[in-house]
C-alpha cells in the first residue's frame, strides 16, 4: 500500500468513514477462531475495520457467516481451457478469490512470450491471480516442446508484482542429482516460495530435495507420505481436482492423529470447467474435509490464512483491517455454499461476463506442424509389438506386448479394438511424428485429436483409420489448435482453442457447450463411458506418468526411462 492509499484509509478507519458496510454478519476470525456477529467496514477494495461501523451503502447479511475469500494454492489455469477472465467468472461465484497459478502449459508452447501473455491476460481481473514461474519447461528431454526456459529466462519475471517464486519442481531426479541447470533455477528463487512435486519421494532423497528449496508438495497420495513431508518442513497441499488420490485417507489420518493443520492447504491443480460448475472448487474440498471430521474453522483456515502465510501473501486470507475485501457469505458452517462473494469490496454478479484484456498476438496461431501424409502414419508391424494399454479411470498405462493385425504391406492395421496413436510435433514444423498402438480407447469409424497434450502440447491423435486421423490433424492445424472428433471424413465436433492451442477466449457457456458436444461425438465412436476419452488422450504423450507413453520422438518406456522404439 502506498502513502496516498494510507492517507485515505487511515482516517476512514479511525473516524468511521467506510464506503460500504456488511451489516449483521457472523464474521469468521481466522486469528482467534472466533465467530462474532458484527459489521465489516470497507473503503474501496480494502477492509478498514470490523465492529461498530455504518454508512449509506450497506448490505444486511441477516446473520449469515462471513469468511475470507478462498485461496487455491496450486492450479493450472490452462487446464480449464479458458482464458483467465473466463476462469475468474467460473471461480468467483464458488468463493475462490485468489489463485496461485503455475502457467507451465502455456510456457511449454510459447516460452517467455507465453508467460508474458498469461500475465497480461490476468491483469485487472477481480480474481486475484499470483504466479509461480514454471521450473520444468520442457518437462522431459524425451519430446519436443515449443520452448525451453532457463534460470536466466525466468529471472526477469521475478520483478513482476504478482510473481511469487518457482513453480512445482517436477524434475525431482535432477534436484536430487544436483543437476546444474536445476540448481540455477532453485538459486534464482532462493528466499521465495518454491513449490515441490515429489510423488512417493522418501528418506534421504526427500531430505536432499527439501534441502534444495521446495517447500510445498501437492503429490501426497497417502497419510504416511503426508506426515513424512510435514516432518521435513513441507507445507502440504491436499489436492482435489480432476485427480484426488488418497485424499480421504489423508484427511482421516489428520483427524485421527489430531495433527496441526496450520501447514496444510488445499489445491485443485487441474479441474475441468464442467466439474467446477457442478461440484464447486476449493469450497468443495473444504466440505469434504469437514465431512471427514476436520473442524469447520480449521478447514476454512486451510483455504485462507494458511496458504496466505505459506506463500507470503500479506493482505489476503483474513477479515481484518488492511486486508483486501475478498469475502464469502454463506448460511451453513458445515456445507459451505457461497450465496454472495465479495471481490475487492464489490459483490460478484455470477451472470455478468468479466471483460478480458486483449489476447497477445504472440500466443495466437501457435500450431506449426510440417505436412503429414499417410506414409508418416505407417507403423511397420513386428511380432509382439509394444502396445499402450489404458487402465480404467486412471491416467497410468500398462506396457503390454501383443501380436497385432497387419495390412497387406505388413504395417499395423488398426482393428480388433486396437487404435493407432500419433504425436505430431507442432511447434517448429520439424516433421517429427511418433506412431504407436493404443488399447482401450475403442474408437471405431473415426479419430479424435487434440493440441492439448501434456506437457509439450504437440498434436495427439488416435483413431482406427488414417484418413480420419489426417483430417483431425489438418482440422487442428487450420483452427489454431483445440480438440476435434472426426468420423468418415467429416468433422463431428470441434472446440477451437486459439490461445496457444490450449485456451479459448469464447464465452464460458460456448466452451462448455462445445466440450459436451465433443464428448458426445467421442462416445458415438464407441469410446468407453467410464472415462473421459478426451482427457485420457491428452495425457498419452506425457512421458512422466508410468508405464508407457508416445511422444513425437517415439514410444517411451517410463519405468525404464528409455525409448522402446524411435520413429
Ligand atoms: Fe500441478
Amino acid at each position: 500500500m502506498n502513502a496516498s492509499d494510507l492517507s485515505r484509509l487511515i482516517p476512514a478507519a479511525r473516524d468511521g468513514k467506510p464506503t460500504f458496510v456488511i451489516r449483521d454478519a457472523r464474521v469468521v476470525n481466522v486469528f482467534t477462531n472466533e465467530i462474532t456477529e458484527t459489521n465489516v467496514a470497507i473503503a474501496g477494495d480494502t477492509i478498514i475495520g470490523v465492529g461498530n461501523y455504518s454508512c449509506e451503502h450497506e448490505y444486511n447479511a441477516h446473520g449469515a457467516y462471513l469468511a475470507p475469500g478462498l485461496i487455491d494454492a496450486h492450479v493450472h489455469i490452462e487446464s480449464s481451457m479458458v482464458i483467465p477472465a473466463s476462469f475468474a467468472q467460473i471461480l468467483l461465484p464458488k468463493g475462490t478469490t485468489t489463485i496461485i497459478a503455475d502457467p507451465h502449459e502455456i510456457a511449454n508452447v510459447a516460452g517467455v512470450e507465453g508467460l508474458r501473455a498469461i500475465l497480461a491476460l490476468s491483469k485487472g481481473l477481480p480474481l486475484d491471480i499470483r504466479f509461480m514461474l514454471p521450473s520444468c519447461v520442457p518437462a522431459t528431454p524425451f519430446e519436443h516442446s515449443g520452448a525451453t526456459l532457463s534460470a536466466a529466462d525466468l529471472a526477469p519475471f521475478l520483478n513482476e508484482p504478482n510473481v511469487l517464486g518457482l513453480g512445482e519442481v517436477m524434475d525431482y531426479p535432477s534436484v536430487v542429482a544436483g543437476a546444474p541447470e536445476m540448481l540455477d533455477k532453485l538459486a534464482c528463487c532462493d528466499g521465495r516460495p518454491i513449490d515441490g512435486h515429489a510423488p512417493m519421494l522418501t528418506g534421504r532423497a526427500l531430505n536432499a530435495y527439501c534441502l534444495a528449496g521446495p517447500r510445498t508438495d501437492h503429490e501426497c497420495s497417502n497419510f504416511r507420505e503426508l506426515k513424512e513431508k510435514l516432518r521435513n518442513g513441507m507445507v502440504i497441499l491436499i489436492r482435489m481436482g480432476s485427480a484426488a488420490n488418497g485424499v480421504l485417507e489423508m484427511l482421516d489420518g489428520i483427524v485421527a492423529e489430531n495433527l496441526p493443520t496450520d501447514r496444510i492447504c488445499f489445491c485443485t491443480d487441474d479441474k475441468h470447467l464442467e466439474n467446477i460448475r457442478s461440484e464447486g472448487h476449493i469450497n468443495h474440498i473444504i466440505n469434504v474435509a469437514i465431512s471427514r471430521g476436520i473442524r469447520p474453522l480449521d478447514a476454512l483456515k486451510m483455504a485462507t490464512i494458511h496458504p496466505a502465510t505459506a506463500y507470503g501473501l500479506k493482505r489476503v486470507g483474513a477479515i481484518a483491517p488492511g486486508y483486501r475485501a475478498n469475502m464469502i457469505l454463506f448460511d451453513d458452517l458445515h456445507t459451505i455454499e457461497p450465496k454472495l462473494v465479495f471481490a475487492n469490496g464489490v459483490p460478484v454478479d455470477p451472470d455478468a461476463p468479466i471483460p478480458s484484456p486483449a489476447v497477445p498476438d504472440a500466443v495466437k496461431n501457435s500450431v506449426h506442424a510440417a505436412p503429414v501424409d499417410e506414409r508418416r502414419l505407417q507403423l511397420r508391424a513386428r511380432t509382439f509389438m509394444p502396445v499402450i494399454e489404458t487402465v480404467p479411470k486412471q491416467l497410468v498405462t500398462r506396457l503390454v506386448h501383443r501380436e497385432v493385425p497387419t495390412d497387406e504391406n505388413g504395417n499395423f492395421a488398426a482393428r480388433d479394438g486396437l487404435n493407432k496413436l500419433a504425436v505430431v510435433e507442432r511447434h517448429h514444423a520439424t516433421g517429427n511424428v511418433g506412431v504407436g498402438i493404443v488399447d482401450g480407447l475403442n474408437i471405431r469409424g473415426g479419430a479424435i485429436g487434440a493440441t492439448v497434450s501434456h506437457d509439450s502440447h504437440n498434436i495427439v491423435v488416435a483413431g482406427d483409420n488414417d484418413p480420419d486421423m489426417l483430417k483431425a490433424i489438418e482440422t487442428l492445424k487450420r483452427c489454431g489448435g483445440g480438440f476435434t472428433v472426426v468420423s468418415h471424413g467429416e468433422v463431428k465436433a470441434l472446440l477451437e482453442l486459439p490461445v496457444a492451442g490450449l485456451m479459448s477466449d469464447a464465452p464460458v457457456e460456448t466452451v462448455l457447450e462445445k466440450q459436451r458436444a465433443l464428448l458426445d461425438a467421442a462416445r458415438a465412436l464407441g469410446t468407453r463411458d467410464d472415462c473421459d476419452p478426451l482427457i485420457l488422450l491428452s495425457f498419452l504423450a506425457l512421458p512422466v506418468i508410468p508405464e508407457v507413453r508416445l511422444t513425437d520422438c517415439g514410444l517411451f518406456d517410463v519405468s525404464a526411462m528409455s525409448f522402446l522404439y524411435q520413429n
